[in-house]
């Protein structure tokens, strides 16, 4: 299996991104999830991330806290849009695991310096400051990343959280500039990739139709989600964000995009986080990220739904 590293601020989508790594444990090793402050305070992320692995019958898989607001800026939350807890929906056990002791940061460093160079993928599904952290303060870290495949940024789709930007890459966009011009190989799922992953109210019910603990609540974490997103935008149903990266990694060939060069604005009086993504190819920069565009949803929710069943 392939040996992957979440970084992660749950929120449901996070969760269900979890739930399907977890699921997969033929394709993907979890070697341990990184924590970090985003749709709320680290304090909840870190917290949820431990209810996550618990509600998958996984308290042995090592979950790490790390930075607590942005490199340079404010940190932004999104409490409308996961609820105040980040993971409201369904009613889940505080967790009984423990936290480990250390950092997230000296995680990502230690587990980098010791695993072969080019064997650990990471997955961030929040914003990266704790994969920026770790890169700056360990730069020799940075060429032993195998790739980097997070969920971050728009084209077409533009902004969720500010007109021009999506959430992950506004609340730390001097972070995402470090990382997007790291060199590592990246692969970006943007809003307009994961606008696709609409949970339907008939995929919905195939989630509590599993009848199982984790089906059921899967169900109702997205029927929470889906309130804001039905209101808000008027969707079929809420969009599964994050769950695109663990499926890309299952099965790549669900996506399509194009390698491309994208630069993170950080300084835009109205743009500040926004992905400018040079999908015409009119700068003639070099591509530095695999830039999705398209999704297979069905074939998405079939892998989704059928994984999931095996928690
Ligand atoms: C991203 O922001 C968060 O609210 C979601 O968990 C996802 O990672 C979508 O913009
Ligand atoms: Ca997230």
């Amino acid at each position: 299996p392939r040996k992957i590293i979440i970084d992660t601020d749950p929120g449901q989508d996070d969760a269900v991104a979890i739930l399907l790594a977890l699921a997969s444990p033929d394709e993907i090793e979890v070697l341990g999830i990184t924590a970090v402050a985003g749709n709320v305070p680290l304090a909840l992320t870190q917290k949820n991330a431990r209810i996550v692995c618990e509600l998958a019958g996984r308290a042995d898989v090592p979950v790490f806290s790390g930075c607590e607001r942005p490199l340079k800026r404010a940190l932004v939350t999104a409490e409308h849009v996961h609820g105040k807890t980040g993971l409201d929906g369904p009613v889940l056990p505080d967790p009984t695991m423990p936290l480990q002791d250390t950092h997230a940061v000296e995680f990502l460093i230690r587990t980098l310096r010791r695993e072969p160079a080019g064997s650990v993928t990471l997955c961030p599904l929040g914003p990266l400051t704790n994969i920026a952290t770790a890169m700056m303060a360990a730069p020799e870290i940075v060429p032993r990343i195998a790739q980097i495949v997070l969920m971050g940024g728009a084209y077409f789709e533009v902004g969720n959280i500010t007109p021009a930007a999506e959430f992950n890459i506004h609340v730390d966009p001097e972070a995402a500039e470090i990382v997007f011009g790291s060199g590592v190989p990246l692969t970006v799922m943007p809003l307009d990739v994961t606008h696709k992953a609409l949970v339907t109210p008939a995929r919905n019910a195939a989630f509590r139709g599993l009848g199982t603990r984790v089906g059921v609540a899967v169900a109702e974490m997205t029927d929470f989600f889906e309130r804001f997103d039905k209101a808000k935008y008027g969707s079929d149903g809420a969009p599964l964000h994050d769950p695109c990266v663990t499926a890309y990694l299952l099965k790549p060939e669900l996506f399509t995009g194009r390698h491309i060069n994208v630069e993170i604005e950080t300084e835009g009086r109205f743009t500040a986080g926004m992905t400018v993504a040079d999908w015409w190819g009119v700068t003639g920069k070099a591509p530095n990220a695999m830039f999705m565009g398209d999704l297979d949803a069905d074939g998405f929710f079939v892998l989704l739904t059928e994984r999931l069943g095996r928690l």
